[in-house]
């Protein structure tokens, strides 16, 4: 098993936000950013496309599981998702950026009534910290707007207004203190929430003073 923390070879870049804050877009931009940059970059997002994400995606429209069958389901995709594509690429040295990860599992099924640090300690036991939480945070009103517009349809239960609310709170208290955590304002036209967000991601790539790229990204880190 790889370490938690530190001593890997690559890095672990998770974006977080409420539905409809525009993560998508954000993370396919960042990831066409750092490849140009000459980093090895593995893109992926939970839920996942195995056969747990896609039971889980397809519950969202066909009727809700129960909160139990809901929490087992996402661990297990995330399980599956660590060992297939996270672990390996981390050790070959990539950089992983991810769209969603357990800071959602905290934020989502927490609102279902699941314990929040229970979900944190026991996705901790198998799923590699972050080095760096993007969250991307959005005023929920906009998001419920942005997703009937976009979408053309009434937004499902996981995105009421009052659910984003409260999805939005537990991310933001568990981004309180936490170094790992950067909170971008969301707000704003994609090219100004891009810069903001590229600039915190490109902080933690290049942590010294005219660091040029990959290669002195990793010996400064090292
Ligand atoms: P989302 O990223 O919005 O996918 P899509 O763009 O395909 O709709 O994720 C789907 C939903 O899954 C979203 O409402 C958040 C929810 N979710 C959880 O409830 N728990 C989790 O652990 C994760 C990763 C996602």
């Amino acid at each position: 098993m790889i370490p938690m923390t530190g001593g890997r070879a690559g890095k672990l870049i998770v974006v977080e936000g409420i539905d409809g804050a525009g993560k998508s877009t954000q993370v396919r931009r960042l990831a066409k950013l750092l490849l140009e940059r000459g980093y090895s970059v593995v893109t992926s997002r939970e839920p996942t496309d195995g056969p747990w994400g896609r039971k889980l995606r397809e519950s969202a429209s066909s009727g809700r599981m129960t909160i139990d069958d809901e929490l087992h389901a996402f661990l297990e995709d995330r399980r599956e998702h660590v060992a297939t594509l996270i672990a390996p690429a981390l050790e070959r040295g990539d950089v992983v950026l991810l769209d969603r990860y357990y800071f959602s599992t905290m934020a989502y099924q927490g609102i279902r009534g699941a314990d929040v640090a229970g979900i944190r300690a026991a996705n901790e036991t198998f799923a590699p910290r972050p080095d760096l939480v993007l969250l991307l945070d959005f005023d929920p009103r906009t998001a419920i707007k942005r997703i009937s517009e976009s979408r053309g349809d009434v937004p499902n239960e996981f995105e009421k207004l009052e659910n984003l609310e409260a999805i939005r709170r537990i991310f933001l208290e568990t981004a309180q203190g936490d170094a790992t955590f950067r909170i971008v304002d969301g707000n704003g036209t994609p090219d100004e929430v891009f810069e903001r967000l590229s600039a915190a991601a490109l902080s933690l790539l290049l942590p010294r003073e005219g660091g040029g790229g990959p290669d002195e990204g990793r010996t400064a880190v090292g």
